[in-house]
């Protein structure tokens, strides 16, 4: 069984496109030409919603400079995971002009917290099967290539096949401070879409955990995104 409740099988022919299609929840539907990866096809058995894992994408331009992203990557099973970036996007652009990425599983979150406030330079070591890097701080990285584009004017959805996956060091623990700096870089990354009283009681409740378990790269990361908060409504109130 995989995470989704579904179960791996070995060859194609047991199912037809349509039986695929139809098992999957539709904004997860696979395109049926996408070509599925190696010896796996997923048989779902469930709507359940793929996961969801929130990680930094590294990608490379045609000038092979790394561009650093936090992005919530889809794990649609068989191997295959989608990438949803917003237009623009300096990653949609690289991901399709060279057609790979590296997926970066990282609990450093002042990396995530970095990227939304403009500290992208971060250490990074060459991927071993496709031309990219990985962050030195990922935990395990996925190097990934991309198999299809579904395009969209808002939101094209990027299909990529899994071709390596390394570990690099442990995982340690759910942490509540690390949790509560991932959604307060999610609040700031829609600031001019929100709120000022929606930011400030989501603030207020992740600083509950932040302040009970955070260690130092947690307040650091939590540190830049308040500042942030403060100089984006500091420049709205000078617009007024
Ligand atoms: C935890 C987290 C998850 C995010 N997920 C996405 C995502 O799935 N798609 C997206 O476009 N932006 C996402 N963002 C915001 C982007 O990281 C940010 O807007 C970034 O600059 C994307 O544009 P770029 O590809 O030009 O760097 C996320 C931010 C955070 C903190």
């Amino acid at each position: 069984m995989n995470p989704h409740g579904g179960r791996y099988v070995s060859h194609w022919s047991r199912f037809s496109a349509r039986d695929y299609r139809q098992g999957l929840p539709i904004p997860y539907n696979i395109p049926f030409h996408v070509s599925l990866p190696c010896r796996y096809v997923f048989q779902p058995f469930t709507t359940a919603k793929p996961m969801i894992l929130e990680a930094i994408v590294t990608t490379q331009n045609s000038q092979g400079q790394t561009h650093i992203a936090p992005m919530g990557i889809h794990d649609i099973g068989a191997e295959l995971l989608l990438v949803l970036p917003f237009r623009p996007s300096k990653t949609l652009d690289n991901l399709t002009s060279t057609r790979c990425a590296v997926i970066n599983y990282c609990d450093d979150v002042r990396i995530f917290a970095g990227c939304l406030t403009g500290r992208r330079n971060w250490p990074l070591q060459p991927a071993e099967k496709i031309p990219g890097r990985y962050l030195s701080q990922a935990l395990s990285h996925v190097e990934v290539e991309l198999l299809r584009t579904e395009d969209d004017e808002t939101r094209p959805r990027l299909y990529c096949k899994t071709v390596h996956t390394v570990n690099h060091g442990p995982f340690r623990g759910f942490n509540r401070a690390q949790f509560s700096v991932l959604e307060a870089a999610i609040l700031v990354s829609r600031l001019s879409m929100l709120s000022q009283d929606k930011i400030d009681a989501e603030i207020d409740y992740l600083r509950i955990g932040l302040e009970k378990t955070a260690g130092d790269r947690e307040r650091e990361a939590w540190e830049w995104l308040m500042q942030a908060i403060d100089r984006f409504r500091r420049q709205q109130s000078q617009k007024r």
